[in-house]
């Protein structure tokens, strides 16, 4: 019987092959080269480089890979032809994954061939990579639509013509379970070398099928990062890896810890970026926002997190929204060292149900900002300083130039400045009027967090300080960032002038 605890499975990872057949995916020989790093480090038993014959290009890449000297075998794709293995064999590496249609409707559309021919060509193929003492996986391209016996013929064939292993493609994605279980069966009778899945996500079922397979007997399994493949690419490296670790108690060489990042490069460099609520990586796969969910995990993180956020390299968020509790945001406000009293709390929480009953996503930056607010670093009759309004001017072969209206202790004034942009230049139009009553610098600008879109809430977090070495930071969030660096300016003066007034009051 076997200790299924101790079953470990390898991780034969195909980004950079059918994981650049994504559509709308081109590497350059840079980001192909960084990205077979990273899967090195992450621990995959396989990186398949690509498809030498397809190009000079893409055949000096599979050499650079190849001899980059990485943990991972490489690994290159190749037609049942000898040209295309020659190509393979150019790139010196460890193994050639020989691939032949076997359905009948790609035998005569996509290749043009006979079953006798395709036998033929599969045998002749593989022994042609053995003779030059390189490895040799086999796939029945398009298995799981061949006819059952002609496929074992096949694979008992290529057994005996050397291939090492045998890789079984659902190239269409038109399998479940239960079908793919049963043809692994079947395959089993007929060959005794290791045998690997890879499956198509056209019907969603590839992580599933994929499981399958590694049950039914499979020891290796194809993924690619993000799910990326042809058309709705292939099982998702992360779901595998994750579900062989945490539902199978299977060992794979991956460390998890390097997932997200892993995830993060790939949808960087590739440019496909990955859906919010996809399994692991995505940006939702350890966000909470209903208040009985976010009270649970604050409590005890096991209630609604199956994975700990860390152990894929990931941490948990807490997210406001119409469905937030008090007990979720005060404890993603803590996380940021923002502590309301329980008043202020109450009114920040009503705050963010309000926005997000008009459809608003209440991001961190949002929750940031209209906790300011609420907590009011600097509201009401305490303001020193104040904003009347302001304009800005800015452009090509124009100066970028500010005029402000300030109030300052209850006079108004008016000044405008110049600068390298309309931040700076209208910064400098508010530190020239407020000089007036102290002479306070900004000392530190930052631009902390954007939330996608034009249209994003951009934070501006300061720091200002006045001539006896006094520093003050403070932030504020809107969707114009010269508003926001504007309003963080008034707000970080004000704290000054008012710290230093009640200092001077107490002496
Ligand atoms: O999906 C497929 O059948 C393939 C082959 C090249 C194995 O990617
Ligand atoms: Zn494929």
């Amino acid at each position: 019987m076997t200790n299924k605890t101790t079953r470990t499975i390898r991780i034969f990872d195909t980004t950079l092959r059918d994981g650049e057949q994504t559509p709308g995916v081109s590497l350059t020989a840079d980001d192909k080269m960084e990205i077979a790093r990273q899967l090195s480090k992450l621990g995959v038993d396989v990186i398949e480089a690509g498809f030498p014959s397809s190009s000079e290009g893409e055949k000096k890449v599979v050499r650079d890979i190849a001899k980059a000297e990485l943990t991972s075998e490489i690994c290159a794709l190749s037609r049942a032809t000898k040209g295309d293995i020659d190509a393979a064999l150019a790139c010196d590496v460890g193994l050639i994954h020989v691939f032949i249609p076997t359905s009948p409707v790609q035998m005569k559309y996509a290749v043009n061939l006979t079953p006798e021919q395709v036998l033929v060509a599969a045998v002749d193929s593989i022994e042609y990579v053995k003779k030059h003492g390189v490895k040799c996986e086999f796939s029945p391209m398009d298995a799981t639509r061949s006819e059952l016996p002609f496929l074992k013929q096949v694979c008992k064939a290529a057994q005996d013509a050397g291939m090492d292993s045998l890789n079984v493609p659902d190239t269409v994605g038109i399998m479940i379970p239960k079908t793919i279980t049963k043809l692994i069966e079947e395959l089993k009778t007929v060959v005794t070398v290791p045998i690997s899945i890879h499956c198509h996500d056209d019907f969603g079922m590839a992580v599933a099928n994929s499981l399958a397979a590694v049950e039914a007997g499979a020891v290796q399994v194809h993924v690619a990062v993000n799910g990326l493949g042809e058309r709705a690419g292939n099982a998702s490296l992360e779901e595998v890896v994750m579900a062989l670790h945490m539902i199978y108690k299977y060992k794979t060489g991956v460390n998890t810890r390097l997932l997200y990042s892993t995830s993060r490069m790939v949808a960087s460099l590739t440019g496909i970026t990955v859906q919010a609520n996809k399994a692991i990586v995505g940006e939702n796969a350890f966000a909470h926002e209903s208040g009985i969910h976010t009270r649970g995990v604050t409590e005890k993180p096991l209630t609604f997190e199956p994975i700990k956020p860390e152990l894929v390299g990931r941490t948990r968020k807490l997210v406001a929204g119409k469905l937030a509790g008090t007990r979720g945001i005060k404890a993603e406000l803590e996380e940021i060292d923002i502590h309301p009293s329980e008043e202020q709390l109450k009114e920040i929480v009503q705050r963010v149900k309000d926005l997000g009953n008009k459809g608003k996503m209440v991001t961190d930056a949002d929750l940031i900002a209209l906790t300011s607010a609420v907590m009011g670093e600097v509201i009401g009759e305490e303001k020193i300083v104040d904003l009347c309004d302001m304009a800005v001017v800015t452009g090509i072969k124009v100066i970028p130039t500010a005029s402000v209206r300030l109030v300052l202790d209850g006079k108004e004034y008016i000044a405008a400045e110049t600068g390298v942009g309309p931040v700076d230049a209208a910064l400098k139009a508010i530190q020239k009027l407020t000089s007036n009553l102290e002479k306070i610098r900004l000392s530190e600008y930052r631009l902390e967090a954007i939330t996608g879109g034009s249209n994003a809430v951009a934070e501006v977090v300061i720091k200002v300080e006045d001539e006896k070495g006094n520093i003050v930071s403070a932030r504020a969030a809107r969707e114009d960032i010269v508003m926001a660096s504007v309003e963080a300016m008034i707000n970080g003066i004000n704290k000054c002038l008012i710290k230093n007034r009640k200092q001077g009051n107490k002496k």
